[in-house]
């Protein structure tokens, strides 16, 4: 039985997945700990809505649970010293250097847990992975963990996390599956997935909790994300092809979701997919195949995320040719930055690629998200390096009131589907603006008819 648990990264899967552990495990103390300090401070602010991630019911879980058995911490090596069961929710970028460079995940903060876990471990312990790993690292976890010649017994899960940030508390409360890969070949391997299993098993219907054998486990995360990116990169291209004759995506993707086989979700058309999980997944699931010398199983997963660069491109260029060819010096609305509506994160978000184009082409930029802070704005358009951090104050704006950025625009660009922004009036906003009013909406989120009566020129995508 499992008593103490502690999860090393306090991110936007650490911090759900454990809060939601401790709701529904009272009897465990779950330990969340993080190297980044600022980040610990704002899980443990008095205020709770000031917990670093926005997630739809998350404040009402942590208030429910945090000082009760659920903490947040600095103190690495104790939690870890503590727990029988450590969870490694820690990031796993895309690598940006040597080998492997854009396409590979960077191992380097898991492998860093790893040796943490071998120095400081005096008893056994079962390691979890849960941030999503290229196949096979299991292994390498494995013999870092083995050689450390103190005579502790590692076994080492793999858990990874399929909840979907924007829903992750409903998400997590109700999984459509929990995966767990082990060693399912010796007695130690499977006790240990049954003690992970145990734990699920306090609010998850045991026919929906999985176990495979640990590669399996790793790679049916990245083949996860492959095939729903890929849905999003088939529905994009259809998108462009709908533009150019008398289709609508819409109507077309309603027709073929109809089909039980095919299934109405993720079928939606937009400026294209982010978030921190399909591309890197995908480029890291291209490299292993490559790897391996399958260059067409490469080549056919790397189109989703060719196919996905040209759909942020697409809308960029359909903006600038639609404003006579230049944005020179015009202001443009941005409502919205985060990567889809009920999250804070903005990584890979698609409006920052469009941001980038816009202002190369010297665009006044003027942003307006309801849960994105404007700090994290600029850092996103800084850390691309295409013009100096100046370069990016002096072409954008931040304001948190949508009215003001969209007052005296040439354009509005829908880049998140909030639904606020179907509620905003409209004529107002119109009335504000300069003529002709154009909105570009990414998300096909506003109702089209109405904004043309008002006197808009509404171009949405895949129409
Ligand atoms: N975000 C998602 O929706 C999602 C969904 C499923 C799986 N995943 C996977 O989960 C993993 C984590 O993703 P995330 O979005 O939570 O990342 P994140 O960047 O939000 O959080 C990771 C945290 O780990 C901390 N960290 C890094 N190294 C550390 C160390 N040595 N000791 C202590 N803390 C350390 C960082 O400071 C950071 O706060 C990734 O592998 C990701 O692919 C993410």
């Amino acid at each position: 039985m499992i008593n103490k648990i502690c999860c090393i990264g306090a991110g936007y899967v650490g911090g759900p997945t454990m809060a939601v552990i401790a709701q529904k495990c009272p009897e465990i103390q779950v330990t969340v700990v993080d190297i980044n300090e600022t980040r610990i401070a704002r899980w443990n602010d008095e205020d709770v809505n000031n917990i670093p991630i926005y997630e739809p019911g998350l404040v009402d879980v942590v208030r429910e649970t945090r000082g009760r058995n659920l903490f947040f911490s600095t103190e690495v090596d104790k939690a870890i010293e503590e727990a029988e069961m450590i969870f490694i929710s820690v990031n796993t970028p895309t690598k940006t250097y040597g080998v492997g460079k854009g396409m590979a995940a960077d191992l380097k903060y898991i492998e860093l847990c790893a040796r943490q876990i071998a120095r400081v471990a005096k008893t056994d312990k079962i390691v979890v992975e849960k941030s999503t790993l290229p196949v096979r690292t299991a292994r390498a976890i494995k013999d870092i963990l083995d050689n450390t010649g103190n005579g502790v017994k590692y076994q080492i899960l793999s858990n990874p996390e399929f909840l979907a940030e924007g829903t992750a508390v409903e998400d997590l409360h109700a999984p459509d599956r929990v995966l767990i890969g082990g060693d399912t070949q010796t007695e130690e391997g499977r006790n240990a997935m049954q003690a992970l299993v145990d734990v699920y098993a306090h609010w998850v219907p045991k026919g929906q909790i999985l176990t495979t054998n640990v590669w399996s486990s790793e790679l049916s995360k990245l083949t996860a994300n492959a095939f729903l990116a890929q849905r999003v990169s088939s529905i994009n291209s259809l998108s462009e092809l709908c533009e150019v004759t008398e289709a609508d995506v819409d109507e077309v993707a309603k027709a073929i979701g109809m089909d039980s086989r095919i299934g109405p979700k993720f079928l939606k058309s937009s400026v294209g997919f982010g978030g921190s999980c399909f591309q890197k997944d995908i480029l890291n699931l291209v490299y292993i195949a490559k790897s391996y010398g399958l260059d067409e199983v490469a080549d056919y997963w790397e189109q989703v995320i060719i196919m996905n660069d040209h759909q942020k491109a697409r809308f960029a260029s359909k903006l600038i040719s639609t404003l006579y060819n230049t944005v020179s010096g015009k202001k443009i609305a941005f409502l919205g930055w985060a990567f889809k509506k009920d999250t804070n994160d903005t990584r890979e978000s698609a409006a920052i690629y469009v941001a980038d184009i816009l202002l190369s082409e010297q665009a006044k930029l003027s942003v307006y998200d309801p849960k994105v802070q404007e700090h994290q704005i600029y850092f996103d358009l800084d850390y691309l390096a295409t013009r100096s951090e100046e370069e990016n104050k002096n072409g954008v704006t931040v304001t948190n009131d949508p009215y003001e950025s969209c007052k005296d625009a040439h354009a509005i660009a829908v880049l998140t589907e909030w639904d606020e922004f179907k509620d905003l009036d409209w004529q107002r906003i119109y009335d504000n603006m300069l003529k002709p009013a154009f909105v570009f909406d990414g998300r096909r989120l506003l109702d089209g008819d109405q904004l043309k009566n008002i006197g808009f020129s509404y171009h949405t995508i895949g129409k």
